[in-house]
């Protein structure tokens, strides 16, 4: 198992406050992982310190098979090296239709390989369709995004962050104000593209982390409380006490 992120002793503090205590977590490549555990465990402050917008107190967040540093690196330099996030409030452009929406998510060229946008403009039409068929929005490919439903909005974003490729996909409670049946096409949306990248999923509902079918950590405190399947992790007393027994389970 190769290690693809690897965040290790960090801590955060707000105004005196450990929101993020001595945290240490891996992650490996093309692998789904759950994040579960109260709210105020630090799980939001987690994805803003590996994606650069919190700066750690202490610590160490690894990126890569080169081992680079990702705390001297500024929100888009990171990004850059292939971390994408997802944020709670979908944020597509409205009065772009889905198909100009993914087009203009595509991977620009950079440096040297800049001579291959002309091959590249070619391959964007099918390489919009085929992430189009992975977020099941095939026949909105011309409707107005603005019109889209919350959920299909949401989809739409993820297709825009796989368009950018990127090695590792931080998901912010993706579930939260979707019906039973958008959750259950987000999951199958989610498992998939973890076969190609690292998926890093927070969320409350517990029914949906069942059905992602991975590895869970649970955060409590700014640290890791307990970690493995979730059947392991849901009959931990620590995780029973401090998060599923007040209303998650
Ligand atoms: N910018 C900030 N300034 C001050 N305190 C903050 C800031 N960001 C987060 N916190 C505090 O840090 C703690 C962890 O917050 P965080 O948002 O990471 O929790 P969470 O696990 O994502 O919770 P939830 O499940 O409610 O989303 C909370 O006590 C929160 O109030
Ligand atoms: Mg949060």
């Amino acid at each position: 198992m190769t290690t693809l992120l690897e965040v290790s002793g960090v801590s955060v503090s707000f105004d005196g406050f450990r929101a993020i205590n001595n945290l240490s977590v891996q992650f490996a490549e093309a692998e789904l992982r759950a994040i579960i555990g109260p709210n105020g465990a630090g799980k939001t402050t987690f994805m803003d310190v590996v994606t650069g917008k919190t700066k750690p107190d202490e610590g160490r967040v690894i990126w890569g098979e080169k081992n680079i540093s990702l705390l001297g690196m500024s929100e888009s330099e990171i990004a850059m090296e292939g971390i994408g996030r997802k944020f709670q409030k979908p944020t597509v452009f409205e009065d772009q239709t889905v198909r100009q929406n993914l087009a203009m998510a595509l991977k620009n060229p950079r440096g040297p390989f800049a001579v291959l946008w002309h091959k590249r403009t070619k391959a964007n039409g099918a390489r919009i369709e085929a992430i189009a068929e992975q977020i099941g929005l095939t026949a909105q490919l011309t409707r107005i995004a603005g019109e889209l439903s919350h959920g299909q909005k949401q989809w739409l974003e993820i297709g825009m962050l796989l368009a950018q490729e990127p090695r590792l996909l931080l998901v912010d409670e993706p579930a939260a104000g979707m019906s039973v049946e958008e959750r259950e096409k987000t999951t199958n949306i989610l498992r998939e593209a973890a076969k190609t990248r690292a998926v890093v999923v927070v969320e409350h509902d517990m029914e949906f982390v069942r059905r992602l079918g991975c590895k869970v950590t649970v955060l409590h405190e700014g640290s890791v409380l307990a970690e493995g399947s979730l059947d392991h992790v849901t009959r931990n007393q620590k995780v029973i006490d401090v998060y599923l027994g007040r209303g998650h389970a």
